[in-house]
């Protein structure tokens, strides 16, 4: 496909290559492979990862970035999704589009002529699964007899998670309350990933089962922007939830804290945990640069050096 819409976009060989030219781009991250290319940045919510990322990203191959903020754009208001995909094609080489709906997002690449790159839609968000297997990879060396528990919302980070450690023999369990567990079909996806890709995918609502004998305790926010109205029902309704001290303690004692930021303290995460040694947070937030490079450099068709090693 010439677009990442989905994790599951990407074939499991794809993936660790994209994580192998990731680490070659972190050691030698300046190269001129994507000069005269431009890639617009298309943003209907805010962003500082992501943003600056990807901004990054394209500059340190040589390229250059136009980032449109969501008043500047007016996806679907101002003008048309296939208008705005159609004069986009016009002038840069790739999309990185951050939209509410992946509906929105599967239009414009229906109408671009040049890639389109999931930044964050409601059902996924497959640049940080990279950015986290790149994290786990770099910490752990390797994937197979690994666990990794996710405990929190069934969301677009949790579902591309999964989908993403399917694909690499990676087991993962995520322990959702009832009511927010990861769409039936991503389940369903993840299980026969998995089975392929000879590793477990479970999808629990008990914590406590999740982190039991974890490698890597993952969590992220409980409510997303356009959540807000929902506030008092999810705090409720996640309570228990919570990453803290006493569930990592169940897990092994030298298991990774992961979450892929922004965190609310006392929310998701207790207080202090994201400070402790073993959370390699900002190295998910870096690491979102390196994998972007790579995919930027695969998807625009720009030779690494690593490529000639
Ligand atoms: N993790 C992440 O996507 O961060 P931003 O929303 O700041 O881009």
């Amino acid at each position: 496909s010439k677009d990442l819409l989905s994790i599951s976009d990407l074939e499991s060989h794809e993936i660790r290559l994209l994580l192998a030219d990731a680490t070659a781009l972190k050691a030698e991250p300046r190269q001129n492979t994507l000069a005269g290319k431009t890639l617009a940045l298309v943003f209907e919510k805010p962003s500082l990862r992501t943003r600056v990322s990807f901004e990054l990203a394209i500059k340190q191959l040589g390229g250059e970035a136009i980032y449109l903020s969501p008043a500047e754009v007016g996806l679907g208001k101002r003008e048309s999704v296939a208008d705005v995909a159609r004069v986009l094609s016009r002038f840069v080489d790739a999309l990185a589009v951050r939209t509410f709906s992946q509906g929105t997002l599967e239009e414009l690449a229906q109408w671009a002529r040049v890639p389109v790159i999931n930044a964050l839609s409601d059902t996924e968000h497959p640049c940080q699964a990279l950015a986290d297997l790149l994290t786990i990879f770099e910490h752990k060396g390797e994937f197979p007899g690994l666990k990794l528990a996710y405990v929190g919302d069934g969301n677009n980070v949790a579902v591309s998670l999964a989908l993403a450690a399917a694909s690499v023999g990676l087991n993962c369990t995520v322990a959702t309350p009832k009511g927010y567990e990861m769409p039936a079909a991503a389940v369903r996806q993840a299980r026969a990933l998995a089975a392929t890709n000879r590793c477990v995918f479970n999808a629990v609502n008990d914590p406590a089962e999740a982190v039991k004998g974890a490698d890597a305790v993952y969590t992220d926010v409980w409510i997303s922007m356009g959540q807000e109205a929902e506030n008092e029902i999810r705090l409720k309704a996640f309570a228990g939830y919570q990453v803290d001290e006493a569930l990592v303690s169940q897990a092994k004692p030298d298991a990774l804290i992961m979450h892929p930021l922004p965190a609310h303290y006392g929310q998701e995460v207790a207080e202090g945990l994201l400070d402790r040694p073993q959370s390699v947070v900002f190295d998910q937030a870096e690491n979102r640069l390196h994998v972007q490079k790579a995919l930027l450099a695969d998807m625009l068709g720009g030779l690494l050096m690593s490529w000639a090693a």
